[in-house]
C-alpha cells in the first residue's frame, strides 16, 4: 500500500465532507496529483461531484484512476495552474501542495483558493505538521527532505494559520491523519 493510501484513509470521513456529502456538492482538489484522495472521497460518497486541477502530465494519470474507480462520470478535469483554481465549489482540498514552496508562493496558492471559494466554502489543507514541542515526528525528516531538494519545507500549524490568514482565510482547526500528517480546515475569513 503506498504511503499515501494509508494517509488519506480517513479523510473521507471527515466531518467536513460527510456534511457536504449531504446534498449534491462539489469537492476541488487543487494540484490533486494522480487523483487518489478524490478518488477516495467520491467512492465514499455517491452525491458528491469532483473537480481535479493539474498540469497536463497529471491530468491524464488522473483520469484513468478515476475512471478504474468508477467515479469518472462525476469528475472534470481542468489543466491549469494554480491561478486557475475553479470557483463555485463546496469544499477545496490542497494535499501536500504548500510544503513544495516557500512562504511567498504558499500565499499566492492560498489566496488564489480564497479568491475561487463562495462564502460557505470549506478548505482542506493536508501537510505533515512540525510538532510545536520539538518531539520526534516524520515532519522532522521531511522538512530537511523537502529544503533539500524542493526547496519547500514541513511547518508548524501556527505557521500555517499565519500564511491562511495572510491569504484572507482562517485556520478553523486541525486533526491528526496516519503518518504524522493532519488534516487543517479553514474557512474565508470574516464569513463565519
Ligand atoms: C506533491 S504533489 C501532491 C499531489 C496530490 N495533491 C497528493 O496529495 O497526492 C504536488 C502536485 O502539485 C502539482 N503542481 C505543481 N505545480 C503546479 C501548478 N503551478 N499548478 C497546479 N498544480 C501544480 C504537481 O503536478 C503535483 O501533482
Amino acid at each position: 500500500m503506498a504511503a499515501s493510501s494509508r494517509m488519506f484513509q480517513p479523510l473521507p470521513a471527515h466531518p467536513v465532507i460527510t456534511a457536504a456529502a449531504q446534498a449534491p456538492a462539489t469537492v476541488v482538489d487543487v494540484a490533486g496529483g494522480n487523483g487518489e484522495l478524490l478518488g477516495r472521497i467520491l467512492t465514499a460518497h455517491p452525491h458528491l461531484r469532483g473537480v481535479l486541477l493539474e498540469r497536463p502530465h497529471a491530468v491524464e494519470a488522473a483520469r484513468s484512476l478515476l475512471d478504474a474507480a468508477g467515479c469518472g462520470a462525476r469528475c472534470e478535469y481542468r489543466t491549469g495552474d494554480f491561478a486557475d483554481v475553479p470557483r463555485g465549489g463546496d469544499v477545496y482540498v490542497l494535499s501536500r501542495v504548500l510544503h513544495d514552496w516557500d512562504d511567498d508562493r504558499c500565499r499566492e496558492i492560498l489566496r488564489h483558493c480564497a479568491r475561487a471559494m463562495p462564502v460557505h466554502a470549506d478548505l482542506l489543507v493536508v501537510e505533515r505538521l512540525l510538532p510545536a514541542n520539538g518531539s520526534p515526528s516524520l515532519a522532522t525528516a521531511w522538512d530537511l527532505h523537502m529544503l533539500c531538494n524542493v526547496g519547500g519545507r514541513e511547518r508548524r500549524a501556527d505557521h500555517y494559520a499565519r500564511l491562511l490568514t495572510d491569504a484572507g482565510l482562517q485556520l478553523i482547526g486541525h486533526s491528526p491523519l496516519p503518518l504524522d500528517a493532519h488534516v487543517l480546515h479553514a474557512r474565508r475569513a470574516g464569513d463565519q
